[in-house]
C-alpha cells in the first residue's frame, strides 16, 4: 500500500515522516497555525506520492475556498487543477472536515441499533451538552473521525488538524478524561442496576430522594428527568465509548503515529512546549517535531547611514531631498532597532527550544507578508517544512 517515494527528494522532515508514518497529528494551542500546518504537511506528503488525508478542523474561509472542496465530513479529493497548482498527481489528496456530531451520533449507531432509543439519545439535552459543549468532547471527536478513518484503510497517511486547546496536552488526554467521566463512581451509581434490573427513575428518586431532592431545587426537576433518560438509554453505549477511549489511547500511541507541534516563536509558547515534549515522552508518545510557525525575519539593516545609502540606492527615491531622506531612515532605524530585539529574542527562543529538547528537531516556517488563503501560500509554507535544515 505504501508507495515508493521518489529519489530525488531530500531527507527531510517531510520525507521521514511520509516514509514511516501513518498518522500525523498537528497540536497546538489556538491560532499558531495547526490547520495551515495540517494543510501544507498533508499537501507535501500527497506531492511525494502517498494517498492522503488532512482531517480539518474549521479551516480559515479562504483555505477552504483555496483547496476548492466543500469540506463536508466525507473525504473528498481536491479538485484537479488544485492538484495541478500543488504539484499533485489526481486523487492523491484528500480533505475532511470534522463534523463532531457526526463522531459522535457514529458511535452511538454502532452500539444502539434500535432506532427509538437512538432517537431519544440524539434529542436528549444531556446528550448534546455532553457531545458539543463539554471541555474536551471536540478533541474526543477528532479522535473518533480519525479512529474511523483509520479502520476503513483508504490512505497512506492521515494528517490530522485538532482543535484550539488551552493546552496542547488536552488533545492527547481526550479519550482519557471521556474514560474517567465514564467510569466515575457518579455515572456509575446511576447506572448501576437496582433488584437485578436495569437502571430507572426510581432510583434517582428514591435511592438519593433527599440530596436529589435539593438538587432539583437548584437544576430543576426538568433537568435530573433529563439525566436520568439520558443514562438509561446511554447505559447501553457506555461500553463502547469505554472501549473506543481505550483504543484511541492505544492508537495514538502506535509508532507510526507522530505529534507536530505547532508553536509561535514565543517565551511562553516555548515554554509549554517544552512541557508538553517532556509529558508526550512520560506517556510514551513520540514527538516529531516541533514546528514553530510564524517566525519573522530580521531586519536587513538598522543603522539609520546604512538605511539611508539603501533608500538612495532605489530608484523610487529620486527627487526626494537628501535630508527627507535621512529623516526617514532614521526613524526608520529606531523602528529596526526594535524589530532587531525581536527577533534576536525570537532566534533566542528557538535555540532555548533546540537545546531543552534535543534531539527532536525544529522546523521554522517564517512570518509571510500575506494572509495564507492561497495555493501559492499554502505550497511556500510546505517548502519551508519539506527544506532540510542546515
Ligand atoms: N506563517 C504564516 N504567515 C502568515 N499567516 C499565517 C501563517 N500561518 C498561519 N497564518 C494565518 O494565521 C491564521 C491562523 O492560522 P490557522 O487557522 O492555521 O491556525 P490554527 O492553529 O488552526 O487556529 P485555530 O486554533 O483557531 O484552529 C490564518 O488566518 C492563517 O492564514
Ligand atoms: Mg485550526
Amino acid at each position: 500500500m505504501t508507495r515508493t517515494l521518489p529519489r530525488t527528494l531530500p531527507r527531510t522532515l517531510i520525507d521521514s515522516l511520509v516514509a514511516e508514518k501513518k498518522i500525523v497529528v498537528c497540536v497546538g494551542p489556538g491560532g499558531v497555525g495547526k490547520t495551515t500546518t495540517a494543510a501544507a504537511f498533508a499537501a507535501l506528503a500527497a506531492r511525494a506520492g502517498r494517498k492522503t488525508l488532512v482531517s480539518t478542523i474549521d479551516p480559515a474561509p479562504r483555505l477552504a475556498d483555496a483547496l476548492g472542496v466543500s469540506l463536508s465530513a466525507d473525504p473528498t479529493p481536491v479538485p484537479a487543477e488544485v492538484s495541478q497548482a500543488l504539484g499533485i498527481a489526481p486523487g492523491l489528496l484528500h480533505v475532511a472536515r470534522l463534523d463532531t456530531a457526526r463522531a459522535f451520533a457514529t458511535l452511538v449507531e454502532e452500539q444502539v441499533a434500535d432506532p427509538r432509543m437512538r432517537r431519544r439519545i440524539f434529542d436528549n439535552p444531556i446528550y448534546r451538552q455532553i457531545t458539543t459543549t463539554l471541555t474536551g468532547s471536540q478533541e474526543y471527536a477528532a479522535t473518533l473521525a480519525l479512529y474511523d478513518i483509520v479502520r476503513r484503510g483508504d490512505f497512506d497517511l492521515v494528517v490530522l488538524d485538532t482543535p484550539p486547546t488551552a493546552h496542547a496536552l488536552d488533545f492527547l488526554e481526550a479519550p482519557r478524561r471521556i474514560e474517567d467521566a465514564i467510569s466515575s463512581p457518579a455515572i456509575k451509581w446511576f447506572v448501576k442496576p437496582v433488584g437485578g434490573g436495569r437502571f430507572s427513575l426510581q432510583r434517582v428518586r428514591a435511592g438519593g430522594a433527599v440530596i436529589l431532592g435539593r438538587l432539583a431545587k437548584f437544576v430543576g426537576s426538568r433537568l435530573l428527568e433529563d439525566i436520568a433518560a439520558f443514562l438509561t438509554d446511554f447505559q447501553f453505549v457506555l461500553g463502547g465509548f469505554l472501549e473506543r477511549a481505550q483504543s484511541i489511547g492505544q492508537l495514538l500511541r502506535q509508532p507510526q503515529v507522530a505529534f507536530l507541534l505547532v508553536l509561535g516563536p514565543e517565551v511562553a509558547a516555548v515554554d509549554e512546549a517544552i512541557y508538553f515534549a517532556g509529558r508526550l515522552n512520560a506517556a510514551g508518545v513520540p514527538l516529531a517535531a516541533f514546528v514553530v510557525n510564524r517566525v519573522h525575519s530580521p531586519p536587513g539593516a538598522i543603522d539609520a547611514d546604512e538605511i539611508a545609502s539603501r533608500l538612495r540606492a532605489c530608484p523610487e527615491t529620486a527627487g526626494i531631498a537628501a535630508a527627507d531622506i535621512d529623516l526617514a531612515a532614521e526613524r526608520l532605524a529606531r523602528t529596526a532597532v526594535d524589530f532587531r530585539q525581536l527577533t534576536d529574542g525570537e532566534r533566542r527562543e528557538l535555540a532555548r527550544l533546540a537545546e531543552a529538547a534535543a534531539g527532536i528537531p525544529v522546523w521554522e516556517v517564517p512570518q509571510l507578508g500575506y494572509d495564507i488563503g492561497s495555493l501559492a501560500a499554502l505550497r511556500t509554507v510546505g517548502d519551508h517544512l519539506g527544506t532540510p535544515r542546515p
